[in-house]
């Protein structure tokens, strides 16, 4: 079997608020190769976030597996996971108020992350100017955070991000506050970084338009990943996931058009495999 670098199996998310049960994710599944920038996208409560978070080792699955490169997220222990998240996992939240602290400049900001793991001052100073640059802000640097728009301090977030050089890079609607040809700008300054940094890249966001800009977009739906587009020479092919078990999610507009409920019969021709109505019920 091929190995990803991320593999998530069979995955559920249940929060329990007070009497009530949440599920979040139910039994997704999720394959990237080192190197790929994706996104997933889902509407509000789609369970995007929660995916995200239990990626970059801030929350824990209620079942399944979850892998990272080396790393099984369910069997670390806490000195790994603080580990893993300095290390394997730079993240962009959708909050640009999150992401940076507003009574240090942009550079300081920069610097935190690598201060933080204890880095040389000079090896600080130098990445921290290669990433402003990297950014295209380095005549930005000792602004505060309030000084810059909103897409300029999403492009300081990312370098806040890269900062400690991790191969992972988790982006939780980073271009949700923006207008669309700044998030432009941002969705290709991350294929840029990719590509040059060969940094593995998961884009999580609300907007089907985005599967314009990555060469591969995953629909959740309900906690679960279900069809996925991908662009190949600027053609769009949509498949349907099949998870672990076997199963795949036909698409409602299908079954209602169809009139199938509860069951179908499958036939196996020459190659091609289809699905009737049940029409004995
Ligand atoms: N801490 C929590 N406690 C209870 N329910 C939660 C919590 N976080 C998320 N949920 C619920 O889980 C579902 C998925 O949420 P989330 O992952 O934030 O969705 P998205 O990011 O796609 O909008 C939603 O129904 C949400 O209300
Ligand atoms: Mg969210």
């Amino acid at each position: 079997m091929k190995n990803y670098y991320i593999e998530c199996t069979n995955l559920f998310k249940i929060y329990k608020a007070s009497e009530l049960e949440v599920v979040a994710l139910r039994g997704l599944e999720l394959s990237v190769d080192k190197g790929e920038i994706i996104s997933i996208i889902g509407s509000s409560g789609s369970g995007k976030s929660t995916l995200l978070n239990i990626l970059a080792g801030y929350d824990f699955p209620s079942a399944g597996i979850v892998k990272v490169g080396n790393y099984d997220l369910l069997q670390m222990s806490k000195e790994e996971i603080v580990r893993y998240r300095r290390k394997e996992v730079g993240f962009i939240w959708q909050d640009t108020n999150k992401n940076l602290f507003n009574y240090l400049s942009a550079i300081e900001n920069i610097k935190l992350p690598m201060v933080i793991t204890g880095k040389n001052k000079n090896i600080i100073n130098d990445r921290a100017d290669e990433l402003i640059e990297l950014v295209g802000l380095s005549n930005r640097k000792n602004h505060m955070p309030y000084e810059l728009s909103g897409g300029e301090q999403q492009r300081i977030a990312i370098a806040v991000a890269l900062s400690n050089n991790p191969p992972l890079i988790l982006a939780d609607e980073p271009t949700g506050e923006l207008d669309d040809e700044t998030s432009q700008n941002i969705l290709d300054l991350l294929n840029e970084l990719n590509q040059k940094l060969n940094t593995t890249i998961v884009i999580v966001t609300h907007d089907p338009k985005i599967s314009d800009d990555v060469s591969r977009s995953i629909t959740i739906k309900d906690g679960k990943t279900s069809i996925e587009t991908q662009l190949i020479n600027n053609k769009k092919n949509e498949y349907l996931l099949i998870d672990s078990i076997g199963s795949l999610q036909i698409p409602k507009k299908i079954l209602d058009s169809n009139n199938i409920d509860k069951r179908v019969k499958i036939y196996n021709e020459d190659g091609v495999i289809k699905i009737e109505a049940d029409n004995e019920k």
